[in-house]
């Protein structure tokens, strides 16, 4: 396998000058008609020099570039088709692209950019389409897209974003649609789409939206076709699509337990409603669209009764298709509703006692005596808006749970009162609120039994109280609970009793308390036997039991921030689908042999930063394979590593910030280094001459006995001397499986 140097293509580019024939780079196939070049998979580390100047495709897929410098392509004016995909790129750096002015097509897909820089895309004046799916993106500074002013279509799909700032997209003036499919974003700022006056699609479906993002959505004056499916909303307000040119709406596999007849009151144009799959049990019609077409209510749990009437009725007047069947009752169980007719949906005793009767069911007995009647009334200093289903007294001085909320309220914010302690039962008639915020509530005590009655709570905020243990029955009568926040309060032991009581509880948040041990009597599997999220940073945990989590379930542990001085493998065994473990900030000095082996098929990411470690035992990380994709032991004090080639899976390793010796027995790390495709962060401490040098381009190596291979070569090891020995390193082949993991 020939590598390239330098000094060979300058020869090559002299040479060209004098002879006629085009220039074709060594390990690249030219066609000289078509104009294009192509050198994919050829494992090059840099852009190849010698691309003759008037190529208008480069095909660089498959290689291993890590950066792609300033001015990277100034040789190849006339590219229009530029692709770059899996080519292992980290970082573009600020006019990367600076004089590509004729570009229309640039595929940057599958690569680990995280950051896109100010100036990133600089230069790029003619781009119709840019491929930035499958990356890391986390980031977006300003003026990213300000170049980009013909850009039709921009893919940012399977990325890291959390949150669009402000004016993110400015720039794009002739901008047609917009991906931001497979993200976590859960908040878009008001002006996060300004200046995209032109765009028609935008896909924002996986990910972590709880809101429809109303103000966000006006400021798009031309969207058609929007597309929120699989995000975690549970309910639409009135008004809450506010787009005037909208005729597609995908809001399906969503959470939606209700909405508002006139949630779309503001987009007169809307013929495609997608509301499939989500907890719809009756829908009332649609104000606005008056040219609604199809209304999807598929794998929705309706309820075909007497209160399904009218929009049966609203449907058939105006031609509008329902797919989707009835889940109940019994006899009409299965039945599409297109075929039901008008007649079929009857109440036994009339609409008012079925109200009643569905109070009353989902509610127990508790307000079988307590029961309010319909009226909309709202607690006195409360806000209860009845079409959202939102009730608030939030930071009114309350020192006792007020009641008589609207029955149908599903989020319930009762954060920053004064309650001190809840007593039994001090939610009646709260049967079908999903979301109950109680954080910031100086709560020290809650009685057994305190929210028996809310069947269909999934989240429950208690963060940022003053409770120092959990009363067993404390959360009884919540079959639904999944998020549990109980962060930021005073809680000395793992609440396992209480928790035995929620068996779909998923996501436990326990950060900034008081546990200093875990016990086997907090026993997990049999406490939680659904979790899978479990965070405890930040607690005083210096000890865990054998047995203390096992769980089948658990992927998610971080015990980053306590007193931990050894890493607890024992305990450790028996969680068979463990994927991700912080174990950053504990006093762990030493890694003993086979810390991970119990771990080794299930563990993906491993976070040891600053922990004061001083040495690995050579077989610390045994075990560990191509599953490991992330290891960070950043701020540590050690010298040398073990042997990191088995983790061939490896996509981010931070090494940073160790006095790391880079003398001979550093050799084997340094070639695993040359090997892998990764930006492998690590500087050289010691010897003092190469302090601050990256041990990826210190020439320390050379005198080692192994290194010096090749007798034309004096440089690095980076040369083909050195790697044809090395065995080369597997083609970064992960195919796309890696869709995040979603709210039920
Ligand atoms: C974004 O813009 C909105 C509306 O102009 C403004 O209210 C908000 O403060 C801005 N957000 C940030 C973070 O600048
Ligand atoms: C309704 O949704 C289902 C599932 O989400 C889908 O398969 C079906 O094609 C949709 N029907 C229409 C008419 O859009
Ligand atoms: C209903 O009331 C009975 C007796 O008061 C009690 O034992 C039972 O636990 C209650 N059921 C629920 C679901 O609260
Ligand atoms: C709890 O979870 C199980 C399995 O995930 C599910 O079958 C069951 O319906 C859930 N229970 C409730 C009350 O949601
Ligand atoms: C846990 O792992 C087992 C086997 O590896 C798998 O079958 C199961 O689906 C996993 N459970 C979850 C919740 O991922
Ligand atoms: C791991 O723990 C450290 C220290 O608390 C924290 O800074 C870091 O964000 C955590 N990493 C992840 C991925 O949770
Ligand atoms: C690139 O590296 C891979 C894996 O090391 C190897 O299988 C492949 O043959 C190399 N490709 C070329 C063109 O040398």
């Amino acid at each position: 396998m020939e590598f390239f140097r330098p000094a060979v293509f300058l020869t090559i580019l002299t040479l060209s000058s004098t002879i006629n024939a085009r220039k074709c780079p060594k390990p690249c196939r030219c066609d000289d008609t078509k104009r294009t070049v192509t050198c994919i998979g050829k494992n090059l580390t840099e852009i190849p020099l010698g691309v003759d100047e008037v190529t208008v495709k480069l095909d660089l897929k498959r290689n291993s570039f890590q950066m792609l410098p300033r001015g990277a392509f100034l040789h190849t004016p006339y590219l229009t088709h530029l692709s770059l995909q899996r080519c292992s790129v980290v970082t573009v750096k600020e006019g990367a692209f600076r004089g590509l002015g004729r570009v229309v097509y640039l595929n940057l897909a599958y690569n680990k950019i995280d950051i896109l820089y100010q100036e990133s895309f600089d230069g790029l004046s003619a781009l119709k389409e840019l491929h930035l799916d499958h990356n890391r993106i986390e980031e977006i500074r300003p003026g990213a897209f300000t170049q980009l002013g013909f850009l039709k279509m921009l893919t940012l799909a399977h990325n890291h974003l959390v949150y669009i700032p402000n004016m993110t997209f400015q720039g794009l003036q002739n901008i047609k649609w917009l991906r931001l499919s497979c993200n976590s974003l859960n908040n878009l700022a008001a002006e996060a789409f300004a200046g995209l006056f032109t765009l028609s699609r935008l896909s924002l479906d996986h990910n972590e939206l709880q809101f429809f993002p109303t103000r966000t959505m006006t400021r798009l004056p031309e969207v058609k076709r929007l597309d929120l499916s699989y995000n975690p909303m549970t309910y639409l307000e009135e008004e809450s699509v506010w787009m005037g040119k909208l005729t597609h709406l995908y809001l399906d596999h969503s959470s939606l337990q209700d909405l508002s007849d006139q949630a779309f009151s503001q987009a007169g144009l809307l013929s495609h409603v997608d509301l499939g799959h989500n907890q719809l049990r009756y829908l009332e019609p649609l104000s606005g669209p008056t040219k609604l077409r199809v209304l999807n209510l598929t794998g929705n749990p309706i309820r075909c009764n007497c209160r399904m009437r009218r929009l049966k009725e609203w449907a058939t007047a105006g031609g509008v298709k329902l797919p989707g069947a009835c889940a109940g009752p019994a006899h009409l169980s299965d039945e599409p509703l297109q075929a039901v007719t008008s007649m079929d949906l009857r109440c036994r005793g009339g609409a008012e006692a079925l109200e009643e009767e569905e109070e009353e069911e989902s509610n127990g007995n508790i307000t079988a005596t307590a029961k309010p009647k319909q009226t909309a009334k709202c607690p006195l200093d409360c806000e209860c808006d009845t079409e959202a289903h939102h009730a608030s007294c939030e930071s009114r001085g309350l020192n006792k749970v007020p009641r008589g909320f609207p029955p149908r309220t599903q989020l319930l914010i009762l954060r920053g009162n004064h309650f001190h302690f809840i007593p039994a039962r001090s939610f009646p008639g709260t049967g079908r609120v999903v979301s109950l915020y109680l954080d910031f509530c100086k709560i020290h005590e809650i009685e057994a039994g305190a929210f028996r009655g809310m069947r269909n709570l999934v989240y429950l905020y208690l963060s940022d109280n003053d409770l120092t243990s959990l009363e067993p029955e404390a959360l009884a009568g919540l079959p639904k609970l999944v998020y549990l926040h109980l962060e930021g309060n005073r809680l000395a032991q793992f609440p396992g009793a209480a928790l035995s009581l929620v068996p779909n509880l998923s996501v436990l948040h326990l950060e900034r308390n008081a546990i200093s041990r875990l016990e086997p009597a907090g026993l997990l599997c049999s406490a939680a036997p659904s979790l899978m999220k479990l965070y405890l940073r930040s607690n005083a945990i210096g000890g865990i039991a054998k047995g203390a989590l096992d769980s089948a379930n658990i992927e998610t542990l971080h015990l980053d921030s306590n007193r931990l001085t050894r890493v607890p493998s024992d305990a450790l065994t028996d969680t068979p689908n463990l994927t991700e473990l912080n174990l950053s900030r504990n006093p762990v000095q030493w890694l003993g042999p086979e810390t991970f082996q119990e771990m080794s098929h299930s563990l993906q990411r491993l976070y040891m930063n600053q922990m004061g470690m001083e040495e690995m035992s050579k077989e610390a990380l045994l075990g560990l394979g191509p599953r490991l994709k992330v290891l960070t032991v950043r701020g540590n004090q050690l010298k040398t590593l073990p042997d990191l080639s088995p983790l061939s899976g490896l996509e981010m390793i931070d090494l940073r910030d160790n006095p790391v010796v880079c003398d001979c027995d550093l050799l084997p790390l340094r070639r695993w280094m040359e090997r892998v495709k990764l930006d492998v962060l690590a500087t050289c401490r010691h010897p003092l001459e190469l302090k601050g040098q990256k041990v990826m381009d210190t020439k320390g190596f050379t005198t080692c006995p192994e290194s010096t291979t090749s007798p034309t070569e004096t440089g690095s090891c980076r040369t083909h001397g050195c790697k044809t020995k090395i065995h080369q390193s597997e083609e970064e082949g992960q195919k796309s499986s890696d869709h995040p993991v979603k709210h039920k």
